[in-house]
């Protein structure tokens, strides 16, 4: 049966969906127009790091909305914004950071890919017009970011239109792509990069793009503490900008407020997105360090890129009431002490059910990674789209979580995220580790003895 035309003039993401309407969210709650309450465990798309319904925040959104809410950024600032990225330096900690406001991590990462090209260029490097990406990672939707990204899946149809773009394999010590185990293999991922730099000539390479710390195509993967001291290292050592994409990792989720600062590096350029506004104001951020906003200055030359809604002053606003919220609250630190009773949880009951492969994460920011064959650490099939069973069993339960496909090798593999808001209670941990168990269950056992994906 094909399905249904859908009714109403919204045109949805997906045709085939039942969506419950939300009426209004508190907290970790989001309350539909039945009265279901849904706990939300993943603040959305992991960007909610704040709770719902923080009321103060939209006062101060009203307060500029009244005061001043748009001003071309090519002919006008304000004090806001001006206010907001001093408030950004204080805990960015990047030299002398500048902070060039967007809407979205997509725009972002777009941004930062053009600031490398730019920066190469002025360098007398224009050779340099290659970007390498990591496979399985996220960048973006946009063709730019879809070329630098890393989900196969998500790739394919639009691979004709894409500028294609060079990729190493991801530091997956769970299922290595190389087959070995760390530290015996001696970062294998990390020297790929210098080896596929030296391929392809370093006079052609602009930048590095990465996820300190994976997003949805990695479930939360952590890499190893030596990865990206090595992958700064070369880097550096053949005049490569390392690029830091932090939409979803950055700004308190890993309970530091950039992910990188787990990993003793710092980028060259960092984006942030999603909680930067904790999901009030589609803000995104492209930091670069000062060094290289001075290059640009000082050769006289504007940043190639601009975009309508740039430097927003209700975007400031809302980024800046809510970093001032973060900092009052103390997210950051809430985030690193949740997240390790969360952990801690996550671990103890689910280690040893025969379907769970790995449990991992940092901060407030987790994944589990699901598998047909425990011992074999082998995928289930991608049709039986088992995260996206777990999505509905979970939200059965009125839980919602994230779901992640093609963790194993960008087609196969499955993930569910757990990325709860900071404010989120002990107890309240307890019962979304409870019901995520029941769903994984509920979704998952009715599929065992299907054949796997391996
Ligand atoms: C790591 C990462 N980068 C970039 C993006 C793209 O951000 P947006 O959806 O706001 O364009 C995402 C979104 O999930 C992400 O997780």
């Amino acid at each position: 049966m094909s399905p249904k035309y859908p009714e109403g003039h919204v045109f949805y993401r997906k045709f085939k969906h039942d969506f419950p309407q939300i009426t209004h969210a508190e907290g970790i709650y989001l309350i539909a127009a039945d009265g279901r309450r849904f706990i939300d465990a993943s603040g959305g798309a992991i960007v909610v790091n704040i709770g719902h319904g923080v009321e103060e925040i939209g006062r101060t959104m009203l307060e500029q909305v009244s005061r001043v809410a748009y001003v071309h950024a090519e002919q006008f600032t304000t004090g806001v914004l001006e206010e907001y990225a001093a408030a950004l330096a204080e805990v960015i900690p990047m030299p002398d950071a500048r902070f060039f406001p967007l809407t979205t991590g997509s725009e972002a990462n777009e941004a930062a890919i053009k600031l490398a090209r730019q920066i190469q260029m002025l360098r007398g490097q224009s050779g340099r017009h290659m970007i390498v990406g990591r496979w399985n990672s996220y960048h973006g939707i946009t063709l730019g970011t879809l070329a630098i990204g890393g989900r196969k899946a998500a790739r394919q149809r639009f691979l004709p239109m894409l500028r294609e773009m060079p990729h190493i394999e991801p530091p997956t010590c769970y299922t290595c792509p190389f087959g070995q185990a760390y530290p015996a293999c001696d970062l294998t991922c990390a020297r790929a990069l210098e080896r596929l730099i030296t391929e392809y000539g370093p006079e052609t390479i602009a930048a590095f793009i990465v996820e300190p710390v994976s997003g949805a195509a990695l479930g939360a993967t952590v890499p190893p503490p030596d990865y990206f001291p090595t992958i700064r290292a070369i880097c550096d050592k053949y005049g490569v900008l390392l690029i830091a994409d932090e939409v979803m990792c950055g700004f308190g989720r890993t309970g530091r407020w950039c992910a990188f600062e787990h990993f003793g590096f710092t980028p060259d350029i960092l984006t942030l997105g999603k909680g930067v506004a904790g999901g009030v104001f589609p803000l995104s951020i492209m930091a670069a360090r000062g060094s290289l906003v001075e290059e640009l200055a000082r050769a006289g030359q504007d940043v190639a890129h601009g975009g309508t809604f740039s430097h927003h002053a209700v975007g400031a606003a809302a980024g800046l009431a809510t970093l001032r919220y973060v900092q009052r609250n103390r997210l950051v630190e809430e985030a690193a002490r949740k997240g390790e009773i969360l952990g801690r949880m996550l671990h103890e009951k689910l280690d040893d059910l025969p379907y769970i492969g790995n449990v991992r994460g940092v901060g407030l920011m987790w994944g589990v990674e699901l598998v047909a064959d425990k011992a074999r650490r082998a995928p289930f099939e991608p049709g039986l789209d088992v995260a996206h069973r777990i999505l509905d069993a979970a939200r059965d339960l009125n839980l919602m979580v994230y779901p992640g496909r093609g963790s194993f090798d960008g087609t196969r593999g499955d993930v569910v995220m757990i990325g709860p808001p900071a404010i989120i209670t002990e107890d309240e941990l307890r019962i979304v580790v409870d019901l995520l168990a029941d769903s994984i269950r509920n979704a998952v056992q009715p599929l065992l003895g299907q054949p796997s994906g391996a």
